[in-house]
This record gives C-alpha cells, sequence and structure tokens, in this order.
C-alpha cells in the first residue's frame, strides 16, 4: 500500500463535497437530469473537481485522504496503484455495494449484483458474465445483434437524412428500441412504456434513501418484464437466461432492469463518440477503413473510440467501496464500514501525469499505453468490472460503423469539440447535433 491515510482538514472535506460529489448528485446518479446536465456543462463543473482533487494530491501527497463527515468513516483516493489494489480486492475487503448505492439502486434493482453481499453475490456475477458473455469480444449472439443494429442504424439514418440533422431525442429513440430488441427481442421492440417505468424508478434511486419506494410502479414494471423474459426469444440476451445454470440466490430476472438501465449510458457514450469523431475527421476515417460491410467484425478503433469517450466522460464518475474489515494501510488501520471514493475523471483527466489527458487519443486503447495504467477505469476493474463491457462495446461500435460509412456528421449544436483545443471537462450529450451530409 502506499503511505499512510491523513486528514483533510474540515474546509477541505467540505470542498470535496460542494466540488466533487455535490454536482454528480445534482447531475443524477442513476438517472441524468437534463436542464442540470446542460447548466453543468455551461459551468464545466467536472473542471472545478479535478482542480480541487489535484490541490488536494498537491498538499497531502498520495496517501488516502480521510474526510472529516461526522458519524461516517470516508477516504478518498488519490494514486493510481490504490485504485488497482482496491478494485482488485473485490468484494473482500473493498465491497461495491456500498449503503449508498444499496439505498439507490434497490429502488428498481433489490436483487443486482452490484448490491449484493453474501453468498447471492458469486451466484449473481456468474449469471451475469454467463448470459453476457463478459470475457468474449464477440458475445455468442454477435451475429443476431449485429442484425438488429444494422437495421436501426437505417432508420436512424433514413430519419436524419430528411430531417438534414440528427439531434440526441432521436438517436435516443432509436437507441432503446437497439436495447430493447438486443435484450428482450423484438416483442420488446416498441415498448416505451417498459423504459419509461424504469426511467421513473430511476428518478426515485437519484434520492436513494431519501425517496420512498414506488412499490406499485416496481411492480407492474418488474412484472412486464417478467412476461417478456418468460417468453424470451432465441437471439436475445434474455433468451440465454433459461438455459444457463443458476444458483439458488442467482436471481437471473432481477439482474435484467440493471441492463437495461446500464444501457442508457452506453447510448450517451456511443453519441458522444459520435461529436469527438465528426470534430476528428482523420479519424473518423481510420474508423471507416475499419469496417468491412455489413459483416459481424470485432472494429477495435472504434471501440477504442468508444472506451475515450468514456475516459474523457466517465458515465460513472464515482466508483464507491466499502471495507468489510479493518485494512491496513503502511502501519495505519482504516476501521471497517470506511466508504473509499474514488473520481474516475481525477485520474482519467491528469494533465500532471498523462500527455493525453485532455484530447481525443483512441490510440492509447490499442498500443498498451490505457493498460499500464491501473487507474483508467471508465467499466472499473478487478472482480467486479463491468461484465457488460464487451456487450456494450459490439453494439455501440457497430452502430458508430453504420453511421459514420453512410454519411457525414458535422456538429451544430452543444459544447463545441475543437481538435486544437482541450476538449471540455463536462460534455452533456442531450445538447449535441449534426448536420447530415
Ligand atoms: C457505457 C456503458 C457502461 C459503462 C461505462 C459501465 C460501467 C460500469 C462500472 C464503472 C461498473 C462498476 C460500478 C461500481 O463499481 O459501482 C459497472 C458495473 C456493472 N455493469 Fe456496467 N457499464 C456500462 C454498461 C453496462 C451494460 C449495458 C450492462 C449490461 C448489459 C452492464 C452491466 C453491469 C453490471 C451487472 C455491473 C455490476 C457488476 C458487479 O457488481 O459485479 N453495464 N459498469
Amino acid at each position: 500500500m502506499s503511505t499512510a491515510p491523513r486528514h483533510a482538514r474540515v474546509i477541505d472535506t467540505l470542498r470535496v463535497g460542494s466540488h466533487v460529489v455535490l454536482p454528480n448528485v445534482a447531475t443524477g446518479v442513476i438517472q441524468r437530469r437534463e436542464p442540470v446536465m446542460g447548466l453543468a456543462d455551461r459551468l464545466q463543473l467536472d473542471r472545478f473537481g479535478i482542480r480541487r482533487m489535484q490541490r488536494l494530491r498537491a498538499r497531502h501527497g498520495t496517501g488516502l485522504l480521510r474526510l472529516r463527515v461526522p458519524g461516517r468513516s470516508m477516504a478518498l483516493v488519490l494514486s493510481p496503484d490504490d485504485v488497482g489494489t482496491i478494485l482488485a480486492d473485490a468484494p473482500e475487503p473493498y465491497n461495491p455495494a456500498t449503503l449508498e448505492k444499496r439505498a439507490s439502486l434497490a429502488h428498481f434493482q433489490p436483487h443486482g449484483v452490484l448490491i449484493s453481499r453474501g453468498d447471492a453475490r458469486p451466484q449473481r456475477r456468474h449469471l451475469n458474465e454467463a448470459v453476457l458473455d463478459t470475457h468474449q469480444p464477440l458475445h455468442r449472439l454477435a451475429d443476431s445483434i449485429v442484425a438488429v443494429v444494422v437495421d436501426e442504424a437505417m432508420r436512424l439514418i433514413g430519419n436524419a437524412t430528411s430531417a438534414g440533422e440528427l439531434t440526441w431525442q432521436e438517436f435516443s429513440e432509436q437507441w432503446w428500441r437497439i436495447v430493447r430488441r438486443v435484450v428482450l427481442g423484438e416483442q420488446a421492440a416498441d415498448d416505451t412504456l417498459l423504459i419509461t417505468q424504469l426511467e421513473s424508478l430511476r428518478r426515485r434511486a437519484n434520492w436513494a434513501y431519501l425517496a420512498p419506494r414506488a412499490s406499485g410502479t416496481r411492480q407492474r414494471f418488474a412484472g412486464r418484464l417478467a412476461e417478456y423474459i418468460d417468453h424470451a426469444e432465441a437471439g436475445s440476451v434474455a433468451g440465454l437466461i433459461a438455459d444457463t445454470p443458476a444458483g439458488r440466490d442467482a436471481a437471473p430476472y432481477d439482474q435484467v432492469p440493471h441492463w437495461l438501465f446500464a444501457f442508457d449510458a452506453a447510448g450517451m457514450a456511443a453519441y458522444r463518440a459520435l461529436a469527438l469523431l465528426a470534430s476528428h475527421p482523420d479519424l473518423a476515417e481510420s474508423a471507416r477503413e475499419e469496417v468491412h460491410g455489413d459483416e459481424t467484425q470485432q472494429l477495435p478503433f472504434l471501440r477504442a473510440s468508444v472506451l475515450e469517450s468514456v475516459r474523457l466522460w466517465p458515465t460513472t464518475p464515482l466508483l464507491l467501496r466499502e471495507t468489510t474489515s479493518t485494512t491496513e494501510w503502511d502501519g495505519t488501520s482504516l476501521p471497517a464500514g470506511t466508504t473509499l471514493l474514488i473520481y474516475t475523471p481525477f485520474f482519467h483527466r491528469d494533465k500532471r501525469t498523462l500527455s493525453y489527458a485532455d484530447r481525443f487519443a483512441p490510440d492509447i486503447w490499442l498500443d498498451g499505453t490505457a493498460r499500464e495504467n491501473p487507474a483508467l477505469v471508465p467499466f472499473s476493474d478487478g472482480p467486479a468490472q463491468c461484465p457488460g463491457e464487451n456487450l456494450v462495446l459490439l453494439v455501440s461500435s457497430t452502430l458508430l460503423a453504420r453511421l459514420l460509412t453512410a454519411r457525414g456528421f458535422e456538429q451544430t449544436g452543444g459544447h463545441r469539440l475543437d481538435p486544437t483545443r482541450p476538449l471540455p471537462s463536462t460534455l452533456n450529450p442531450f445538447a449535441l447535433r449534426f448536420a447530415v451530409t
């Protein structure tokens, strides 16, 4: 472990609260609030969080920094190596199922793996990995997934071409059709109500323990979802659940809400990646060159572009872990129940150590640079790393491939991405618009 933990001053704890935690809570941890995202972009809120962390590191060094929060033991992680160690040692002693996450996600997925503890966690993790084909770059259903994406991409291109522009509204409608078809099959293609129900639960989840549970909405949502899973079609991800051996506590149906919820972040990541590529024509050309028609492909450059999108603008900016036992840090003990905060924008955009901090650099994901840095973790890392990463990269890279080879995209709205200037710290995806030629 690095150096022994130090104590932050009260004023620094308050600044961490206002510059790092509050903006994330305000923009909506589980369901992004569009108007607040607009404001966050105008104020470039993440810049303040990153600067605050840099100042804390300059003052206290790279050891853990204990915050002065009444009644709670909390510490901020300031070194990339500590990020690696903490994420590698999940769920013991660094458990992902923290108090805040449990309070929040229980609104719509009380048995989801991310907030599961004890014997249930490995069973649920196993189910997720088995169905999502976590370790395969191309999911076993890749051919049918690609067919869905190509089909929806054609529609999206058609609509955007007639309108002359692509907006978030248009993009997200088509994206959700892709998600429903990929996860639940054709039967759910048009079921916008399911997503509306989920969004309503996610809005409550933003408030964690401060909002009462909407048990009626949750029951209706879970019932509707169960109908789809009961009749899941071959070729859909949910269709794999029935054939996947699962432990007694695996709660397979209860894993699906997380998949739907998390695909929302993937849509934002893909749309921001489109903005990056639209503003870097030479890199868009490299992306086009790797595409061979409609066939199922791994598309390394486009995958790297999506990884860059989530490095630059992480969709889970705060990774939280809770210690399950006393942990030793260079001879100093931290009590069990300590919450560890990993604020990824600080590590992903650290100008002091990363030459590419504020520019679009897909190559770092291809030439081993990213792998060398234990704190570049847009999909987390270790035993609780996102089990959907490869599926996300398959769907998003395929969609980008179809869009970029069919049309030209020029950014006309939202925060302009200028390749000659540092990229913005905050990028509101909802305001991005493109002229389609
Ligand atoms: C851009 C899209 C996505 C990103 C950036 C992302 C990132 C992450 C991160 C950072 C975590 C760890 C969270 C934490 O420690 O608190 C996580 C967990 C998880 N993700 Fe994703 N995710 C994405 C999409 C998806 C999708 C589409 C699925 C499923 C189809 C998925 C399934 C999961 C699950 C089940 C977990 C919990 C894993 C565990 O606790 O063992 N994610 N994801």
